[in-house]
């Protein structure tokens, strides 16, 4: 447990005055280029609270952007690393490896779904290990199409950057974009639901309007990879319709295409499986990993059925600091914690009492149109009452009122008008309880 105080205490307007100082310096000192969705600067995270630098303690609804699923500062972590930092800090594994960067292979070996035999791969952020998972399905298959979603986020790297669908403020001007990278439709049963006429309300025939686009504008004999997130991030926190998913992982194995699942935000123990596609039993070729994998240190992995994995030649794949020591010693204490201390269970139990205090809101509040998602990664999407057309003004209002009141909450959405929720597993249930319990009064005035 983490040794802050599980509060949430405002003891200044938000932001205080010494982040607005330190705001001014980072408009001097940073590109604006990189926003904050807070500028509130923090001096300390733990358990289920994020401390700014004028002493308000904030409840931290967002992980950092579900990185830190374990609690920021997790006491196991904080060891590993320690003893790790005392030992060696980089030695770069193509030059003299180390265990550190072998145990964790075989742990995501062991973890990830299927039994077959699967190899790893080590990189820095979820955006280089989609590439890498590309570059891999590639070599494999020597075809050269890929296939990603509407709504969906791969990051923001060139190749990436053509896989995520949004255009603002991801893509806008940065093009031109990687080449032989197609768009299908998704499954979106809060948007699909209206729309009886297409037949795509469940998830098999929404998985066949997609495969008839990838037949029709690519080609199975042309496709490398279909790239989905089990459940989309960024893209505002979609949950596909039951059967979408192995509808399209069998279509995928019936054609030669390899099917990779990008768990980088909803991997390790966040929806309350260990891995989202989980939930539905089905087996990814390769499986991407990074955010929640270390605790909040840079680390990514690709792996997969071995046969795709080696297929590079030798020496194909790397980077200078994939698998740094420091990353690989903190996944390691990730994964104990998130077994000794029963983290899947711990998502499944937020995600119940989340899921019915949010639906709770959505009864008596019209203007929540959908409320979504599995375990600690819970959305709720906004609209104009009795529609689908989403309303983002109300949606910003929300969260910043949510901020003005020390709940660190974020959005997402293609339409911007998605407020989504990813806790830490370590914040204590009085907290979660304030922080839903702020949010009812924040709707209230909205
Ligand atoms: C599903 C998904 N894939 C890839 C990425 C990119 O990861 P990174 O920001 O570590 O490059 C993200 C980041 O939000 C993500 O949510």
């Amino acid at each position: 447990m983490s040794a802050l105080p599980q509060e949430r205490r405002l003891v200044t307007e938000i932001p205080g005055p010494r982040s607005r100082e330190l705001q001014a310096r980072k408009s001097a000192a940073v590109t604006s280029a990189v926003g904050t969705v807070m500028p509130v600067y923090a001096a300390a995270a733990g358990g289920g609270v994020v401390v700014d630098v004028d002493g308000n303690s904030l409840i931290d609804l967002g992980s950092g952007i579900a990185v830190t699923t374990v609690g920021n500062s997790n006491p196991r972590v904080v060891e590993a690393v320690n003893a790790q930092v005392q030992a060696f800090t980089h030695t770069c594994f193509m030059v003299t490896p180390y265990d550190g960067y072998v145990r964790v292979a075989e742990e995501l070996n062991r973890l990830t779904p299927g039994a077959h035999e699967k190899r790893t791969a080590l990189f820095n952020s979820g955006a280089e290990a989609v590439e890498n998972a590309v570059k891999i399905a590639r070599h494999h298959t020597k075809r050269s199409a890929v296939v990603a979603f509407d709504h969906a986020y791969h990051g923001r790297t060139n190749l990436t950057m053509a896989m995520t669908a949004k255009n603002m403020p991801y893509k806008h001007g940065f093009g031109p974009f990687a080449a032989e990278v197609y768009r299908a439709p998704m499954s979106y049963p809060f948007r699909d639901a209206g729309t009886e006429r297409l037949g795509v309300a469940d998830g098999v025939t929404a998985a066949r309007r997609a495969i008839e686009v990838v037949e029709k504008q690519v080609g199975a004999a042309n496709l490398a990879a279909l790239v989905i997130e089990p459940i989309q991030g960024e893209g505002g926190f979609v949950v596909p319709a039951p059967g979408f998913l192995p509808a399209l992982a069998d279509w995928c194995r019936e054609h030669g295409v390899v099917f990779v699942a990008d768990e980088v935000q909803t991997g390790f123990a966040r929806t309350g499986d260990l891995f989202a596609c989980e939930h539905e039993g089905v087996v990814p070729d390769l499986i991407v990993t990074a955010k929640g994998i270390a605790g909040g240190l840079p680390l990514a992995a690709v792996t997969g059925r071995a046969e795709i994995m080696d297929a590079p030649h030798p020496g194909g794949l790397g980077g200078t600091y994939g698998g740094n020591p420091l990353a690989c010693a903190a996944a390691l204490a990730v994964i104990e914690t998130i077994e000794a201390d029963g983290l899947v269970d711990r998502a499944r139990a937020i995600g119940k009492t989340m899921l019915e205090r949010l639906g709770a809101l959505q009864q008596r509040d019209p203007r929540v149109g959908d409320v979504r998602g599995r375990g600690a990664m819970l959305a709720v999407e906004l609209v104009q009452p009795g529609t689908t057309e989403p309303d983002a003004a109300l949606t910003q209002r929300v969260a910043a009122a949510a901020h003005a009141q020390g709940l660190v909450v974020l959005t997402c959405g293609t339409f911007g008008n998605v407020l989504r929720f990813l806790p830490p597993l370590s914040i204590p249930d009085h907290l979660l309880a304030e922080a839903l319990d702020v949010l009812d009064g924040v709707f209230a005035e909205a």
